[in-house]
């Protein structure tokens, strides 16, 4: 094989290992399936933080209850104001204060993905991961559209 083919294979061989780096760290797509992988195998959700304003376990304002945990993920906490970084995942386990967890939602900020509503993905999940709603869900919209100016989110506020 001559030299410069070599070369070129050797180019796009390292830019294929590098494109999910290059992409944005291997985030998942907005689609339900990809998020549930990327939540409970690539980057387990439980080893996140919560928000400084919203640790630990809290009785339920909204549907989601009785009581609910949040954590987000670092480009979540590292927005300094509204709107949140884009790559923001939150997710919002629904359980009983004894800890019977009964729905996860999640909140996914993608560019470009819903730009008339805050480019947000949502989606709720059974404990077992099957999807009840996901997409650009209409009731969560109308709801969280309430904090539309603290970019959907409900239990922190940037300001
Ligand atoms: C009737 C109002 C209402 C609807 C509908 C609603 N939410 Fe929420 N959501 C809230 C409130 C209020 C909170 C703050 C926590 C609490 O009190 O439960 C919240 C919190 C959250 C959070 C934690 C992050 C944040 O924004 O603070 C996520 C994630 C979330 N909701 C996802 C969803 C998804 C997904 C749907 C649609 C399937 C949905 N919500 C529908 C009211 C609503």
């Amino acid at each position: 094989m001559p030299k410069t083919a070599l070369l070129t294979l050797l180019v796009l061989l390292a830019l294929a290992l590098c494109a999910p780096a290059i992409s944005g760290g291997g985030l998942p797509k907005p689609d339900a399936a990809s998020v549930w992988s990327y939540i409970t195998k690539d980057s387990p959700y439980q080893k996140w933080q919560s928000w400084p304003d919203y640790q630990g376990l809290h009785r339920a304002r909204s549907p989601h209850g009785p009581y609910n945990k949040v954590y987000v993920n670092q480009a979540g906490l590292t927005s300094k104001k509204a709107p949140a970084n884009y790559g923001t995942l939150e997710v919002k386990v629904a359980q009983t204060k004894e800890g019977q967890v009964r729905d996860i939602t999640v909140q996914y900020k993608v560019k470009g993905y819903n730009p008339a509503a805050g480019d947000w993905f949502w989606a709720v999940y059974t404990p077992q991961g099957k999807v009840k709603a996901s997409g650009k869900v209409n009731g969560c919209i109308r709801c969280h559209g309430a904090a539309a100016d603290n970019d959907y989110i409900m239990v922190h506020s940037f300001k």
